[in-house]
């Protein structure tokens, strides 16, 4: 069932910045042979490219936003103790309070939490050929299951593969797939299951709440501990309250509260929906055992158990940055915002993930350059004429990120082809998004002109971050 997609109006205005503007970045903006010649300096990879080189930045959502005055402000308190902080202590109080996880471990950063939770969930699991089941992995995600030496399987609902048929609930579990894939590999094996929410990968797709606790339903029938990767938790929580009728009119804290239930721990990207720059976090509900074990795990990789690699006041800025990023003033704004830049470009015939999910816009390449094969990276030629036109910096996720197969070396072959527009967090007005979306209908004017890429150097592993390319 599909909601109506509502325009990201109310009335007949834009949904204006819900926050006035205290201090200021300058940003510069090039000339078109400025750009080129930073382009070809940073062998035409945006990864490459220096900041300053950069007008308008969308590389990603992660540790770009702007933090508030009241975070600012609880920056003053922090508390540097190296043990037993009390910032740490109103850090654990946030998320008890906001998802009912008494035991939590702070940690550097999103793959902080993967690096020391899925070896302890390998070494737990009863099979000898552990896999991990999601929705679908984020790139870090896929390495750590990998490096803790078990294997990433997608269960994704196959809507989100058509970008262009709207489905609500582009992110759910494919609920069939998932009891099959457990069916084929054994329970035993099965580490665990990951919901990734919103699923970033195919758009900032939701996941709804039925599909969430079906989901674990599965999962605790076969005992199959369940965790949350909680970066956009929040974005999640809100496209659940607007497009499942159970939960219209249910405030964000109290749906929030019911998708941590179906979970027994969960891994947080700090750096998305809890507003901070840096800061990540692994927590458990009652799983005591567990969590001991990866609290051993956290004091040699990340840092003692009450600091976890951040400073004292890293925890402050996030414990105010939880609760700032459920606010639905905000959450209305902000996934308006992403639609409204949608919009625009859908009206001029740019092909994209539809509709547009909560931190990002996802061109569809495959469908704009359908003349660039996956091998010659239409996302990332995309991307690299987004910076010529306008001094845009997006990303491609598709087959350049995703790589070789490390047995065979021949390329994987990708389920899709994007550019991801992705914006970061009170940092750009709604002006800009009318010159993001002016850039990308000049681009899309002369698609049929646009070239494919090629490798002059190409890394061994994780090769999109450090490539050099050229046009062919
Ligand atoms: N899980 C998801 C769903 C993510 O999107 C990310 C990061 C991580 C885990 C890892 O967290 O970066 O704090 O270590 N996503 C960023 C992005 C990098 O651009 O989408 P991290």
């Amino acid at each position: 069932m599909n909601t109506p997609i509502k325009p990201p109006t109310k009335g007949a205005r834009r949904i204006p910045e819900p926050f006035r503007i205290k201090m200021v970045e300058a940003i510069r903006q090039t000339d078109e042979s400025e750009r080129h010649v930073a382009l070809e300096a940073a062998g035409w990879n945006p990864f490459l490219l220096r900041s300053a080189d950069v007008y308008i930045d969308l590389m990603t959502d992660s540790g770009t936003g702007a933090m508030s005055d009241s975070q600012w402000g609880a920056l003053m308190r922090g508390d540097e103790a190296y043990a037993g902080s009390r910032s740490f202590f109103r850090l654990a109080e946030a998320v008890e309070q906001i998802f009912g996880y008494p035991h939590i471990i702070p940690t550097h950063q999103g793959r902080g939490a993967e690096q020391i939770l899925f070896p302890e969930l390998v070494a737990r699991c009863a099979g000898k050929q552990p896999v991990f089941l999601s929705n679908y992995h984020f790139d870090t995600t896929k390495a750590h299951v990998e490096i803790a030496g078990a294997q990433a399987i997608n269960v994704l609902t196959p809507e989100a593969l058509d970008t262009t048929t709207p489905y609500d609930w582009k992110g759910n579990f494919d609920l069939v797939a998932l009891e099959a894939t457990i069916a084929r590999v054994g329970a035993a094996n099965v580490a665990a299951v990951i919901a990734t929410i919103t699923c970033n990968s195919v758009g900032g797709q939701p996941v709804s709440l039925a599909n969430l606790r079906a989901t674990a339903e599965i999962a605790r029938k076969h005992r199959i501990p369940v965790v949350i990767d909680a970066a956009r938790f929040a974005e999640n929580a809100w496209f659940i309250q607007q497009r499942e009728p159970a939960w219209a009119g249910v405030p964000i804290a109290a749906i929030v509260r019911e998708m941590f239930e179906c979970a027994d721990v969960f891994t947080m990207s700090a750096k998305k929906d809890a507003l901070v720059n840096i800061g990540g976090l692994c927590c458990f509900k009652d799983n005591v055992d567990l969590f001991r074990a990866v609290q051993v795990r956290c004091v040699p990789q990340e840092g003692f158990v009450t600091y976890g690699g951040l400073a004292g006041r890293d925890m402050e800025a996030l414990a105010t940055g939880l609760h700032e990023g459920m606010d639905a003033v905000w959450l209305e704004y902000r996934i308006g915002q992403v639609a409204y830049l949608g919009e625009r470009l859908r009206a001029g015939g740019v092909p994209i993930q539809y509709p547009t999910g909560g931190h990002a816009v996802f061109v569809d390449a495959r469908k704009l350059v359908p003349h660039i094969p996956p091998e010659q990276f239409p996302g990332h030629a995309l991307a690299c004429e987004m910076y010529l036109e306008g001094g845009i910096r997006a990303v491609e996720i598709g087959s350049l990120m995703l790589g070789r197969n490390p047995a065979t070396g021949a390329q994987e072959s990708s389920e899709f082809e994007l550019m991801r527009l992705t914006i970061p967090r009170r940092v750009y007005t709604n002006d800009h998004m009318d010159y993001i979306a002016d850039t990308l209908l000049a681009v899309s004017a002369r698609a049929a002109e646009i070239r494919g890429m090629e490798f002059t150097y190409e890394p061994p592993v994780l090769r999109h971050f450090m490539a050099r390319m050229k046009r062919r």
